[in-house]
Parts: C-alpha cells; structure tokens; sequence
C-alpha cells in the first residue's frame, strides 16, 4: 500500500511515521508536510533513510499541488493530521486555522474524490465536542455527544469532520474520522503544556498555570494514538467516527506537580497567570467503541508515559532546545511576556 501521512513532521504525524515505517516495512509511507512553524525535519531523522519513506515539502490547500500529486503519486490510504493545532494561536489569529484545517481538508477530499482511495482517515479532536463541567466526573463524551465547539481550533476541527461526512454521505467516499484527547510524549512541540513545563522547569523557570489550574484534561501517550490509528484504517468501519482516549484525567496542576516532582524542582516555580480565553473546562472520552469494535488497549498509562515523556526530553536536549533558540523565542515574547504570564 502507498500511504499518504500528511504533518507527518509535526508531533503526532511524526510518531505515526517512526511507527508505520517500522511496522510495515512492505508499506510506503509518504510524509507530506508543509513545514510551518511546527514541522521539523528533525523530528523525521529516525526514518529518513528508509527504504519504504518518502518526504514531500507542500500545503494541503495548495489545489494545484496536491491534485498533481495524488495524479503522478496514485495513493491507497490517506491520513489526513496536517493541521494547525495550537488553541492558543487560534485565539490570536484564527484565520489560518480556517484555511488549513478547514480548506485543506477539503482539498485532500476533493483529490481523493477524483483520484480515488481505499481509505481516507481524518485525525480529529475531542475538542469538537466541547467541554464538561468539573462537578460532573459521570459524563464522558461519546462519539454522538453533540458538537459544541469553543475554540477557532476546535471550530475548524469540527468544519472539517463534517465535510469528511459529507464527502461519506454525498459521495460514498471510504472515510474514517479519530477523535482522540491530549496527547503527550516525544517530539511535542514545546508550546503545549507538557513539554513547556518540562523545558521551563529545567531551567528553573517561572511555570505559567492558566487560572487556578484545576482544568481537566485527558492525556493519552501519542504511542497509543498511533496504534489506534492503525487500527482504524485497516479494521475500522467506514462513514464511522472512534473516539481515542485511555481514562487518563488529569487537573493541569497535577501534571504540572509531576513534573516538577520528577525532576526534583521546587512548586514555588508554578505562576499562576491569566487564564486563557473561552477556556474548556474538563475533556473526557469514552473509548468503548474502539475497544470493543477493535479491540484497542493502551500500553501506557499516565504515570508510565509522563516518566518515559520527561525521561526522552531529557535526553533528547538538542530536538528542543534549537526549537527554543528559533523563531518560537517571537512567540514566546507575545503571548507570555508581553501579557505578564512570567
Ligand atoms: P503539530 O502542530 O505538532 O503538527 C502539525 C503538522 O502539520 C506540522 O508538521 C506542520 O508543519 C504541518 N502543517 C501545518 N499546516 C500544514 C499545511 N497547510 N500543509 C501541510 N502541512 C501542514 O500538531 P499535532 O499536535 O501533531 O496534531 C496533529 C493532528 O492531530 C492535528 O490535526 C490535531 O488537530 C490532531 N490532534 C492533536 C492532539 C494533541 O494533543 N496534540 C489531540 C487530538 C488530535
Ligand atoms: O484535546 C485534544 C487537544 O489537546 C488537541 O486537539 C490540540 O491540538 C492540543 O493542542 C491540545 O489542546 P489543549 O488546549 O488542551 O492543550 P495545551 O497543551 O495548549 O493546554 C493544556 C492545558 O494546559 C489547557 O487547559 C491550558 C493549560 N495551559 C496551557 C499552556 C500552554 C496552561 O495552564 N499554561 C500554558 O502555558
């Protein structure tokens, strides 16, 4: 099979190229990405030489490219991640959201209508469904919760899921849509929460906790979205969505103490700084369809993965720290010391 993986230098992709590459050595695995801010070839270097991966620099809303592509490269399988996925950013800018996210999906759908697939596969987001409240730990988010987004990011996620349904109903296209909570572990960009924790708190920095820290998330190791994925594309029904997630809830101080626990670092660095916009209180997914459909089951469990997650940051200094000399030192500047979160 050839297999289109797009944003497969950012944090998710990546992992699911290292994976497939690895597993199907019979499989060839095309990495399309457009290298934004986000992508790095680093991320990639594991795999770069292998005989069964092929790198391609481009946009997924770039029509004429993409069209080009699937004509000369006559895919099978399409996993669309290819996204921007920062929640913060949106609330900044959201209109890029709405091209990538939103358009970019389309244009992919549209190559795959002309071209034809055997599988389209959309990794989306539990973040369409909205949020719970923090008094209700009986509620879980299923895969017909209603969408209820609250986001520009969550916003376009949810756009794009129901163009993919569409594309299902008007077309009879073979698609598949993932909703997974947050993920964790190697290779996350140093933005999001985990791994800006880990980076700031190695070097003794402030640790800016939004509100009173008492949001909940539901963390997943990206090994165990991989293998869901996987799963997905090959047994899953199509015109279905599959809820990921692994009963990982977290509140973000809790996983902000870990951190500081495990690296031996004092809670004194926590700051508590103005909380984000519009910001979702609990997310909490109900993974009994991929279970019992599929037969899915984590390998990790939070207090496995966050160790293995610190134990690779500290090891692999290099992947993120020429992340924090680059461009992101801007965005840092704008969004942290510019609005007084340290
Ligand atoms: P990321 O920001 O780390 O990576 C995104 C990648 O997409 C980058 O390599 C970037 O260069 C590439 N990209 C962006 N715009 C592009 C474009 N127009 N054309 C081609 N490539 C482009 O994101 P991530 O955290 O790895 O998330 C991947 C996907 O998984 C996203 O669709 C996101 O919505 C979804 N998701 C993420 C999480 C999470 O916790 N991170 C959870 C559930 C779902
Ligand atoms: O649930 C899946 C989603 O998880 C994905 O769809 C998104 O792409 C991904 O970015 C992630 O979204 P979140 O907004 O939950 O992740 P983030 O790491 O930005 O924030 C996690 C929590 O930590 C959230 O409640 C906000 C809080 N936070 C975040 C940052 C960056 C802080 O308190 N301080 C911070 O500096």
């Amino acid at each position: 099979m050839k297999i289109l993986v797009t944003g497969g230098a950012g944090f998710i992709g990546g992992n699911f190229v290292h994976y497939m590459v690895e597993k199907y050595p019979e499989d060839m695995i095309v990495n399309l990405d457009k290298l934004t801010y986000a992508g790095n070839l680093e991320t990639c270097k594991p795999v770069e030489n292998k005989p069964n991966y092929k790198f391609i620099k481009g946009d997924i809303a770039d029509r004429d490219f993409i069209f080009n592509l699937f004509e000369t490269e006559k895919f099978d399988v399409v996993v669309n991640f290819a996204a921007e996925s920062h929640v913060d950013r949106s609330i900044e800018d959201p209109e890029i959201f709405v091209k990538t996210n939103v358009m970019g999906t389309t244009t992919l759908l549209d190559a795959c209508n002309k071209y034809g697939i055997k599988r389209y596969h959309q990794v989306s987001t539990d973040e369409v469904y909205g949020d719970l409240p923090l008094d209700r730990p009986d509620l879980f988010f299923t895969e017909t919760t209603p969408l209820h987004t609250s986001s520009p990011y969550s916003s376009a996620k949810a756009s794009a899921d129901l163009f993919v349904l569409a594309y299902y109903r008007t077309y009879g296209m073979p698609v598949t849509i993932s909703r997974c909570s947050n993920n964790y572990g190697p290779y996350h960009f140093p933005e999001k929460l985990i791994p800006l924790m880990i980076s700031r708190a190695l070097a003794d920095e402030s640790l800016p906790v939004y509100g009173k820290g008492d949001n909940v998330r539901d963390w997943l190791h990206v090994y165990d979205h991989c293998v869901a994925i996987d799963l997905i594309i090959r047994n899953g029904r199509v015109g279905e969505i599959y809820n990921v997630g692994g009963h990982n809830e977290r509140t973000n101080l809790e996983v902000v103490k870990t951190i500081l626990h495990a690296l031996d670092k004092p809670e004194s660095l926590i700051n508590f700084v103005e909380d984000r916009k519009g910001h979702d209180r609990r997310y909490a997914i109900d993974p009994t369809k991929l279970e019992t459909e599929l037969g899915w089951k984590p390998k990790y469990n939070f207090d496995t993965g966050i160790q293995q997650t610190i134990e690779w940051y500290l090891n692999n200094k290099e992947w993120w720290q020429n992340i924090l000399s680059g461009d992101y030192q801007n965005y840092f500047d704008k969004m942290y010391k510019e609005k007084g979160r340290v």
